[in-house]
């Protein structure tokens, strides 16, 4: 089985920015765990601030990949773009957030995304990508 994990906007910064929402780890070693739990998955991570880069990236992966794990960060909440690209693809994609998106401000409440993923996953920090993970073995 072969994933890959997508992140979005600020999500390099995980660690250091706003740690009483999404935590004091990084990605990086989050994910070197989550690789060790899971050493029968192909499990690939890319991160980016750019909405084509994320795009390209979907394009890329989503006609061979047997699951995406998608972290659009804010543009979950404003990217048709990208919504396209989820839609497009044949990958399926199960849309996570750290943190729950429903009991934060009102603009982040709507996922623009959500619609054309297989489902969604949000508010329970890091390990939201691990259930995300779980959900497609
Ligand atoms: C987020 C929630 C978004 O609203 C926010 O813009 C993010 C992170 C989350 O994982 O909780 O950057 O996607």
């Amino acid at each position: 089985m072969q994933l890959l994990i997508l992140n979005g906007p600020n999500l390099n910064i995980l660690g250091i920015r706003e740690k009483e929402i999404y935590g004091h780890q990084s990605f990086d070693s989050f994910f070197e765990n989550l690789s060790f739990k899971f050493p029968d998955i192909k499990l690939d991570f890319f991160q980016s601030n750019i909405e084509g880069e994320i795009i390209n990236k979907l394009h890329e992966v989503g006609f061979s990949y047997d699951g995406i794990i998608l972290n659009a960060a804010a543009y979950t909440h404003t990217s048709l773009a990208i919504a396209d690209a989820v839609k497009a693809i044949k990958t399926p994609v199960i849309e996570v957030h750290i943190s729950n998106i429903f009991a934060r401000e009102t603009i982040r409440h709507t996922s623009l995304i959500a619609p054309f993923c297989v489902g969604s996953i949000s508010g329970f920090g890091l390990k939201s990508y691990e259930l995300a993970v779980r959900s497609f073995l």
